[in-house]
């Protein structure tokens, strides 16, 4: 695979997790769970095939919606590989950047959040981006707020908004734009991830539950990337030249 083909950004949307506890006849904490262990191996995954950037839609604005139980064993989830995982990132220099809504996910989870984006600010060849109380419609409302605040304060004269300036009040206004978006379980929505970064992005849909996602499935998936040719509306004549 030539390096020039090898996506820089890589973002996941990890389904399939209910089911796959379904098919075990396991309650769909334990999906939750083997989920959490495959984002473990996926990140190793994504560093050891020099993906530098890995975002992961962890918890949507719409997943509040699932029975409380199953919310409050998502939060507990994240609680504990937030806890565990933290000297793993600080040990392969991994920057952590969550994506979403922060202040509306529970005191605990952000007070481990801040720790842990804290502690790995200074890393600047890997991050990890998750994606927390995340919706794309919800960061284009968050950055349009922003930017007719800024309009009106005279800071920022709206005849002269273009994308970059509107990029600059996204959540990831400083991570490059995604390459290649997985999703797993074979579902084939985007399910309001990443909407306007993933505009020139390719789509690798995967059969596979993301319990059972591994670094075999995260190379097929590079493999298909790398196969692809993004033309960003040239033609193919044009790229060749
Ligand atoms: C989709 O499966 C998955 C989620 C809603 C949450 C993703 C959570 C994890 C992978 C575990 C915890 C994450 C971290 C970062 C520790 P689903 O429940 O929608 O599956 P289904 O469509 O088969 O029911």
């Amino acid at each position: 695979m030539t390096p020039d083909k090898l996506p820089q950004h890589v973002a996941i949307i990890m389904d399939g997790n209910g089911r796959w506890a379904k098919q075990h006849g396991l309650p769909r904490i334990e999906g939750h769970r083997r989920g959490a262990d495959a984002v473990k191996r996926c990140l190793k995954a994504a560093q050891a095939n020099g993906v530098t950037h890995l975002t992961l839609y962890a918890f949507s604005v719409e997943n509040w919606n699932r029975p409380q139980s199953e919310v409050d064993a998502l939060m507990d989830l994240l609680d504990r590989f937030l806890r565990d995982q933290l000297p793993e990132l600080i040990k392969g220099e991994i920057r952590l950047r969550v994506i979403g809504r922060y202040r509306e996910l529970p005191e605990k989870i952000q007070t481990r959040l801040r720790e842990a984006e804290a502690a790995t600010r200074h890393f600047s060849n890997y991050t990890l981006g998750l994606a927390l109380n995340y919706g794309a419609r919800t960061e284009i409302v968050d950055a349009a707020k922003a930017i007719a605040q800024a309009a009106q304060a005279g800071e920022l004269n709206p005849d002269e908004l273009d994308y970059a300036t509107l990029r600059q009040h996204l959540y990831t206004r400083d991570m490059p734009d995604p390459d290649l978006v997985i999703r797993t379980s074979g579902e084939s929505r985007l399910s309001n991830f990443l909407l306007l970064q993933s505009a020139y992005a390719e789509i690798y849909l995967s059969p596979v539950l993301w319990p059972d996602f591994d670094e075999a499935e995260f190379k097929n998936a590079l493999a298909a990337y790398a196969a692809r040719e993004r033309r960003y509306g040239k033609t193919a004549e044009q790229l060749v030249h």
